[in-house]
């Protein structure tokens, strides 16, 4: 084994879910630095084209889509394959949050809306992929996003969203059972506090200091910090790791 931090994902395909946002932009670069071509999907194409726009290497691309449209997930695992030429890694960040003052507001359009998009969406897609991984025949590597709400249950505005994050986790430890014969790791990462729009929309001063202060590190994380956890984990030092969470929240919550 070659040591470096993108071992093994030179030429590889990777695409990154969730890409134009505050953590999937530098997930995007970092992935892009290693030497992979990636494939950058979020909601709009206007967007993605912005993340590819500059980015190390070439043959990168940008894929405007809506992850709820199940029915075009083998549409776009294919397109993956036939331009990066292969898909070795499925990095999902995309997700919604859509926080209320309390539990007796939430309606079952938000549950639909959260658990389609951050749990449905994400089975689909991570099958997708693993089909496509199995046909090459190489391993592979899926990473999906948790929270901590996965482990807190978070607060009666945001059930829904922990409890759709709780079904990442558990998702991700069938899905490692289950494609650990093909040589695909399966593994998600825990973000504490990171400083994008998920996190920062809406959320009140206070809150956010007491988050702060509930941080043993004592800040919110820049969101580049989060993408050596993604890299790292698609990459050839953590090929006997699968199945796990990995907790990067500076000490918030220690698992
Ligand atoms: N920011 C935090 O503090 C924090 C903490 C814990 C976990 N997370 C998780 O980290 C991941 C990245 O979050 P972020 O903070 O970068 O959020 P973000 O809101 O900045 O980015 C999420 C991206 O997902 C995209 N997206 C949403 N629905 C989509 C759909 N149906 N199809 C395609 N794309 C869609 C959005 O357009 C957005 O660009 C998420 O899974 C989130 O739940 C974030």
């Amino acid at each position: 084994m070659t040591w470096s931090v993108g071992a093994g994902l030179e030429g590889r395909g990777v695409i990154v879910t969730g890409a134009a946002g505050g953590m999937g932009r530098p997930v995007v670069d970092a992935f892009a630095s290693t030497g992979a071509r990636v494939m950058a999907v979020d909601l709009h194409q206007a967007a993605v084209d912005e993340v590819v726009a500059g980015l190390d290497g070439d043959g990168h691309i940008a894929v405007g889509a809506d992850l709820t449209d199940i029915d075009g997930h083998d549409a776009l695992v294919a397109r993956a394959r036939s331009e990066l030429g292969n898909v070795f890694v499925l990095a999902h960040l995309a997700a919604v949050l859509r926080r209320r003052d309390s539990i007796d507001q939430v309606t079952e359009a938000d549950w639909d809306f959260q658990v389609d998009t951050n749990l449905k969406a994400g089975f689909f897609l991570c099958r997708a992929a693993a089909d496509a991984m199995k046909d090459q025949g190489e391993g592979g590597r899926i990473v999906a996003f948790t929270s901590q709400g996965w482990w807190t249950g978070g607060f009666g505005g945001s059930v829904v969203y922990s409890a759709s994050k709780g079904g990442i986790v558990s998702m991700v430890r069938g899905l490692a059972r289950t494609y650990g014969p093909d040589q695909i790791t399966v593994n998600a990462v825990s973000p504490g506090m990171v400083d994008t729009p998920m996190l920062m929309d809406g959320l009140q001063p206070e809150v956010l200091e007491s988050l702060r202060t509930a941080t043993p590190l004592g800040r919110v994380a820049d969101p580049a910090e989060l993408a050596g956890t993604v890299v790292f984990l698609a990459s050839d030092h953590a090929s006997f790791i699968s199945g796990a969470t990995i907790n990067v929240s500076g000490a918030m919550l220690m698992y």
